[in-house]
């Protein structure tokens, strides 16, 4: 069956965007050495699903690819609704859950992207069992291999409150990144997602606020500032 195609993420990436701006800001403030230790690789995750998970992650590993030239990998961990080889136009064989069950290697596992120094892994061949796969030790190892290959990592994962996977999986990562969907999530449930996270083994980087035009008050609005920065002709 044919596979459905539409423009890939990297097509709406514009340096000189505010969109761009701002995740170039949150790459600095998650990747800067605090404490003196550098953090290098990240899980993306939410309170629930459709709160800009995978948009996040794939922006980031976008910018960290352009801004910071340095090698990086986006892995698709959301075995249940994994987007990520949708938003790069990419088979979504071949990832993740095949390096799990051991049936390709390392580093078959990696596509590579129009952009120089951005490689994905996707969820791989869709199986029954994915809190399975996430249970052994497995998992793990396929992250870690991961890791050895590459400077920046980011992993788009499933949300905190229906699954167990992110807190299983962020151990294995420097960094965890809880993203809200401003005007959406209820308090309470950002709170208990907190409250799960809070009992895991995580460390959490910061929270971004997706979604926030027309929610948050007026100066969180560019416009407001009147500093489109788009070079101006002399
Ligand atoms: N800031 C945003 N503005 C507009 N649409 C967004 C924004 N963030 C995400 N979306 C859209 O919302 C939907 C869910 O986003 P996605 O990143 O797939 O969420 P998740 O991975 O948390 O399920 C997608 O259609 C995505 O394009
Ligand atoms: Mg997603």
């Amino acid at each position: 069956m044919a596979r459905e195609t539409c423009r890939p993420i990297f097509d709406y990436y514009h340096p000189e965007s505010v969109v761009a701006t701002e995740f170039r800001r949150l790459l600095h403030n998650i990747t800067r050495s605090i404490d003196g230790i550098e953090r290098k690789s990240f899980l993306i995750t939410s309170a629930m699903l459709s709160e800009g998970k995978s948009t996040v992650a794939a922006y980031l590993a976008i910018t960290a690819a352009v801004y910071k030239k340095r090698k990086t990998i986006l892995i698709d961990c959301d075995l249940r609704r994994p987007t990520v080889h949708k938003l790069f136009n990419l088979p979504v064989e071949n990832g993740i859950t095949d390096l799990i069950d051991g049936s390709i290697k390392v580093e078959d596992a990696f596509k590579s992207t129009p952009m120089k120094h951005l490689w994905v892994v996707t969820a791989g061949t869709m199986k029954d069992n994915p809190t399975e796969l996430f249970e052994g030790d497995s998992v793990k190892k396929a992250i870690e291999q991961i890791k050895f290959y590459f400077d920046l990592v980011f992993v788009d994962c499933a949300p905190v409150i229906p699954v167990s996977d992110p807190v299983v999986l962020a151990p294995e990562l420097d960094g965890l990144l809880l993203v809200v969907k401003a005007g959406s999530t209820q308090q309470d449930v950002i709170k208990r997602a907190c409250d799960i996270i809070s009992k895991s083994e995580s460390h959490v980087v910061g929270v971004v606020l997706n979604n926030v035009q027309g929610v948050l008050p007026y100066h969180y609005n560019h416009r407001y500032y009147g500093y489109q920065y788009a070079a101006k002709k002399r």
